[in-house]
């Protein structure tokens, strides 16, 4: 079985106040309700090591993961953080090639595919993130785009345990979420696209882009769909539960 997971990324937003009403509020909703499967959130990275002791000293179930990785292990990369810093801060996860980097920080595919097996190497699991613009799907080729995308990421995975986020650019922060049709043939190409590279059938592949408490039940009830990436309903405690509610 695959696992379900709805993580929360929080972008650059946020504070030890939010990092500490989320510990709260998430451990309190956990004692009395189920959820989706596992919940992570990914605050700004001066805040791991806080929220994850935080979720440690609470008892909560919930993990913490980066927003973004060096490409290196170690040296002098001025402003750098490695995956091995995040394991240590507390982190299991961590966000490679979110659309956000490859279009204002100059994330190329090839380095995302460096930086998800860097994170791969710490012991820690990359969220590869793919998604097309509105131009490429309006030109018919989302497909072929994503799929290359996906394949240049899982280049250097050689069988490693990881998950894929699909969010497409034009449904990021726009209230266009993608609909269902659209969401599932995607992840289903790929889940087949990926299974070069790595066990597919256990690959959780999660959709994000305005992911919110009313369109969340029926995008995770997709056959392909495990799990949501969300961006602003993350900062809202009541929000990020709802959309994590059985
Ligand atoms: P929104 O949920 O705000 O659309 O952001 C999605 C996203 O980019 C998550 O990584």
């Amino acid at each position: 079985m695959r696992k379900q997971i709805v993580v929360g990324n929080w972008k650059l937003n946020g504070s030890r106040a939010l990092c500490e009403e989320f510990a709260l509020g998430l451990g309190k909703f956990l004692s009395r309700e189920s959820i989706v499967g596992e919940l992570a959130i990914c605050p700004p990275a001066v805040y791991i090591d806080s929220l994850s002791s935080a979720m440690v000293i609470n008892e909560v179930n919930v993990a913490v993961g980066a927003q973004n990785v060096a490409a290196q292990e170690k040296g002098a990369f001025t402003g750098e953080m490695s995956a091995a810093m995040i394991k240590e801060a507390g982190g299991s996860y961590a966000i490679v090639g979110h659309s956000e980097r490859r279009a204002m920080f100059g994330d190329t595919d090839e380095l995302v595919a460096t930086k998800a097996a860097q994170v791969v190497a710490a012991g820690i699991t990359p969220i590869i993130c793919v998604g097309e613009e509105l131009a490429v799907r309006e030109a018919g080729n989302h497909l072929e785009f994503v799929g290359q995308q996906v394949s240049a990421a899982l280049s250097q995975a050689q069988s490693a345990t990881l998950i894929v986020a699909y969010e497409p650019v034009w449904a990021i922060g726009t209230g266009n979420t993608a609909n269902a049709a659209q969401v599932q043939e995607m992840h289903e190409h790929i889940r087949k696209v990926a299974s070069a590279s790595v066990n597919a059938e256990l690959t959780p592949i999660l959709y994000g882009g305005s992911v919110n408490p009313s369109n969340a039940a029926e995008l995770l009830g997709l056959p392909d769909v495990d799990g949501a990436l969300v961006g602003g309903a993350s900062l809202e405690l009541e929000k990020f539960i709802a959309i994590a509610k059985r």
